[in-house]
């Protein structure tokens, strides 16, 4: 997983909890290089999973909250790093449309080791309610949830989200329905 993902979650761990909590995470979690993250480096996810769980025991929020939290404090990083992806998009809808088949993409061309999710998509025939499936090895569902819902809060369209295990084990489906202005 990139470097950024790991110093972005350091660095909201730092803003909401101290960096007391900071250094006891990364000791308890036993993470190598005490934590030392470059943004451009890459490492094993379950570095990231190792911390977000000795966080979870050190504040006593579930580790689903956290990692929910953590993905509307990383979808306003990364508009603010790649303002190039969200142009193109005039509506939450297109946005979230985007991300598998562009935005990922792109990522990869950049970051050709990117660990990247699946997405597949649809939207209702009267354009107001749409599937979003997820599904990845890494299972980061809550962070997915977290990113969607900082995507729908960037957009300020009111919307609802909900989410389910897919049968299958291996992700969740969400469903977006806007809700009347
Ligand atoms: C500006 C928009 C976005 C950019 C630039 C972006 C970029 C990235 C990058 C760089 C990674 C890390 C890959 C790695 O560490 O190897 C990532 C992972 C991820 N992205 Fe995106 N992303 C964007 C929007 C979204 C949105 C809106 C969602 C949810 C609908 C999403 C879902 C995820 C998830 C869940 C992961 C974690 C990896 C996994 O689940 O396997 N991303 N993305």
């Amino acid at each position: 997983m990139k470097g950024m993902i790991f110093t972005e979650f350091l660095s909201m761990v730092e803003t909401r909890f101290g960096l007391d909590v900071v250094d006891r995470m990364i000791e308890d979690s036993r993470v190598p290089r005490a934590g030392a993250y470059a943004s451009t480096g890459t490492y094993p996810h379950e570095e990231l999973v190792a911390m977000v769980g000795a966080l979870s025991r050190i504040v006593g929020v579930p580790v689903p909250d956290l990692l929910h939290a953590y993905g509307r404090h990383l979808f306003d990083k990364l508009a603010s790093t790649f303002p190039q992806y969200l142009s193109h998009a005039s509506s939450a809808f297109e946005f979230l449309a985007s991300v598998d088949g562009y935005i990922h993409v792109e990522v990869r061309k950049i970051y050709p080791d990117a660990e990247l999710p699946r997405f597949a998509r649809h939207v209702s025939d009267d354009g107001r309610t749409m599937t979003l499936e997820y599904r990845s090895p890494r299972r980061f569902d809550a962070l997915a949830h977290g990113l969607l819902e900082g995507a729908l809060a960037h957009f300020g369209e009111p919307t609802t989200v909900s989410r389910q295990e897919l049968p299958g084990g291996d992700g969740s489906l969400f469903v977006i329905r806007k809700t009347a202005r």
